[in-house]
């Protein structure tokens, strides 16, 4: 996996970084970048020695200041571009990763870019890093889920501000809104990302997947029908090894040494 043009990827003690590769145009994402996303979060969702993934930008300003402008100057007709994105669609890929994904913003996230990182699970953000969703400026709309992801974080009067006005808010600002999770000092949101990413790899793989299934999964079911799933996969828990390695570990005052079983 290592013949990406526009990403780089590298895995330590089971911790991925998807480190987003232009940092001349402040990661734009062209098609080349697009392609590689798609192939690495395909590779991620059936590789079980990953069990946590970071996303970040290269460089020290940007995260991605979104699709790269130059590919709209010459815009395929509409029925191309369709079928171009469906196939280079990295976020479904992402939705097919069992395993959480931290986005760490270092620097401006705009357009396409804060919405990769609305397709992570957790998002940490640099103090000095700039996010909004800014299409509307250059007359047309978020495209890559954000005009449904963002509501769903922040709610729809806070979507609809942000997204009629194209406004870029800063880091502390989106964390006021509940847009990210942390806010760190500049420079440090990669160390705080693979911190939180080591002590989550850290756990049982099977109680990490499942309790992501439940949480992303459930959200999308009524209550009810969330609370079933929950039961079922909660149940499924009490069948695994691990499960008794860890109530082990626990009356015998050691660590735990998890199986996946
Ligand atoms: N697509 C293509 N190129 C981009 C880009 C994008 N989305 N964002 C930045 N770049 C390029 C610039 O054209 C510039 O290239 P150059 O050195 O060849 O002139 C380089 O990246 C540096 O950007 P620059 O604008 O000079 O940096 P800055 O610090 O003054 O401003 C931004 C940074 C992010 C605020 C500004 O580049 C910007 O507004 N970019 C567009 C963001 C956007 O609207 N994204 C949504 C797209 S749908």
């Amino acid at each position: 996996m290592t013949d990406y043009q526009a990403i780089t990827y590298a895995v330590a003690e089971h911790v991925a970084t998807v480190t987003l590769n232009r940092p001349d145009v402040h990661n734009a994402m062209n098609e080349a970048m697009r392609r590689d996303l798609t192939r690495c979060f395909d590779a991620i969702a059936v590789d079980d020695g990953v069990k946590v993934v970071v996303v970040t930008g290269a460089g020290e300003r940007a995260f991605s200041a979104g699709a790269d402008i130059r590919e709209f100057v010459e815009p395929l007709v509409p029925v191309r571009f369709r079928e171009q994105r469906r196939r280079l669609d990295f976020r479904q890929a992402m939705d097919r990763c069992w395993q959480p994904i931290i986005a760490a913003v270092n620097g401006f996230a705009l357009g396409g870019g804060l919405e990769l990182a609305l397709a992570c699970d957790i998002r940490i953000a640099a103090a000095g890093a700039t996010l909004g969703l800014t299409e509307v400026n250059l007359a047309i709309i978020p495209g890559g889920g954000g005009t449904q992801r963002l509501p769903r974080l922040v709610g729809r009067g806070k979507a609809l501000e942000l997204i009629l006005t194209g406004a870029r808010i800063p880091a502390d600002e989106a964390l006021r809104i509940g847009l990210v999770e942390r806010v760190v000092p500049g420079g440090e949101a990669v160390k705080a990302a693979t911190e939180l990413a080591r002590s989550m790899a850290a756990k049982a793989p099977v109680a990490l997947r499942y309790a992501k299934e439940a949480v992303v999964k459930g959200l999308e079911l009524p209550l009810a029908d969330g609370l079933r799933l929950e039961g079922d996969l909660s149940t499924l828990l009490r069948t695994t090894e691990d499960r008794l390695e860890g109530a082990k570990a626990f009356l015998e005052k050691r660590a735990p040494r998890w199986t996946g079983r």
